[in-house]
């Protein structure tokens, strides 16, 4: 196999692998590569998650796909928390698998590379010590609104969930490498910041948590909006809640998974709080910073979970009082210890009560939505919308909102909000004075 000249990088999941693929590109691109659609590229990188069953099934799916009318493939690497799962298994699963490269090794994407053009063993699932980040190229390129990965890993190790197996420990990027990566970023374009994290609210330690580099990124010029995600709810630290309150950069808009409203099935999840400790929580943060939105993760039809059990995820949509929440029906994840449980859900019933979940939550986002009708607040224009003139943006409480006008992406421009609908808002423009 020739080395590729050109590439295409694909992610699914969630948004620390919208990142990693960013700079995987960036890597290969400072390798001498140019970036292409997948029909035309010489590699494909799949960015893979493995979270749910239906996720990881996918993969398999993509790579078939990747086979070219002439019966040619270009050169495959199968990166995130597939690889991490699989590791060589995934190639003997097919053999258009090139390359495996887990989401801790991909700083060593490109020697992974040369290694398969020479018919070569190409795979790396270590998690080493030494940081990745220090072996990416600076950040060159931004959208108004970027992702910053300060956080990895976790150390909760709920019942359900792979990530503390392909995902490792927890770790704290150094607060000076974020930082410089956030100024970088800034150069680049940027005027929003999302920090991401599996458990981005375990930032730090003891002497300096996540607020401390709220505080410091809140001093950076250019820098209008700043966001975080996501966050355990035992994490969440006095001073961070204070940071909603006192750190005009920092959205009012928290995403806090709860993952069910009973008790029972909490303590199944080894969530390490109650369904009343979560309610508190929310209390103090509304305290802080009244307007917050909140959204959150549910999973229905966990082991064991009864119609009653159920019953109580759906009246937390309303205590809580959600402004938007993402929910999914229970996958049996090979390792975990849940997949060990007794009393699996019935799928079937898992998926139905998803579906009445989900229509609680809509029902709730669009009664926040019209709450907002005649607010007024700055929206980031993030890209064009479809009618001529309009363009969509993100409030505060990161809805999207439909403004019409001459405006440019990147721009903050001060609207009102005059209608909303189920998903998204429609902005006026407030035209300053005239002196
Ligand atoms: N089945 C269904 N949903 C899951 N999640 C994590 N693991 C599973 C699983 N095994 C959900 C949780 C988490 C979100 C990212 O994905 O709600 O917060
Ligand atoms: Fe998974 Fe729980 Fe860690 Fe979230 S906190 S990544 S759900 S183990």
């Amino acid at each position: 196999m020739s080395a590729p000249k050109t590439y295409h990088v694909k992610s699914f999941g969630c948004q620390m692998n919208v990142y990693d693929g960013e700079r995987m590109g960036e890597l290969l691109a400072a390798d001498g590569m140019t970036a292409v659609g997948q029909d035309d590229a010489d590699l494909v990188v799949l960015n893979t998650c493995h979270i749910r069953d239906r996720a990881t099934h996918r993969v398999y799916s993509e790579i078939g796909a990747l086979r070219r009318e002439d019966g040619s493939k270009p050169m495959v690497a199968l990166a995130g928390c597939v690889a991490q799962a699989e590791g060589e298994a995934a190639r003997s699963r097919t053999k258009d698998i090139d390359i495996v490269v887990g989401p801790q090794a991909y700083h060593r994407l490109g020697e992974l590379v040369t290694q398969a053009a020479a018919g070569r063993r190409a795979i790396d699932t270590s998690m080493p010590a030494a940081s990745k980040f220090d072996a990416l190229p600076a950040r060159r390129k931004s959208g108004p609104s970027a992702f910053l990965s300060v956080q990895e890993g976790c150390d909760k190790f709920c019942t359900y969930c792979v990530v503390p197996y392909t995902r490792g420990a927890e770790i704290s990027r150094p607060f000076e490498a974020v930082m410089d990566e956030a100024r970088a970023l800034i150069d680049s374009g940027a005027v929003e910041l999302t920090l991401l994290g599996q458990n981005v609210n375990a930032w730090g330690d003891e002497a300096q948590g996540l607020h401390h580099l709220i505080a410091a990124l809140d001093k950076l010029p250019g820098l209008a909006r700043i966001r975080y995600t996501t966050s355990h709810p035992n994490d969440m630290a006095e001073g961070l809640i204070a940071a909603h309150r006192d750190v005009e950069k920092l959205m009012p808009y928290l995403h806090l998974p709860v993952q069910s409203g009973s008790d029972r099935i909490l303590k199944a999840m080894n969530r390490s709080h109650s369904r009343d400790s979560y309610l508190r929580l929310i209390d103090r943060v509304r305290a802080a910073r009244p307007d917050i939105a909140l959204s959150g993760d549910f999973i229905t039809g966990f082991p064991g979970e009864t119609e009653d059990d159920f019953a109580q995820s759906l009246t937390i949509v309303d205590e809580a009082c959600y402004s938007a929440a993402f929910s999914f029906a229970y996958s049996s994840r090979p390792g975990t210890p849940a997949a060990t449980m007794p009393d699996h859900v019935d799928p079937a019933t898992g998926l139905e009560r998803l579906h009445r979940l989900q229509a609680a939550i809509a029902a709730r986002q669009h009664a926040f939505n019209r709450a907002s009708v005649g607010k007024t607040c700055q929206i980031l224009i993030e890209r064009r919308g479809k009618l001529p003139g309009q363009w969509l943006g993100k409030s505060p409480w990161l809805q999207s909102v439909h403004v019409i006008g001459d405006h440019a992406i990147g721009d903050l421009i001060d609207v009102t909000l005059v209608a909303a609908g189920p998903n998204s808002l429609t902005g006026e423009r407030i035209l300053a004075k005239a002196a």
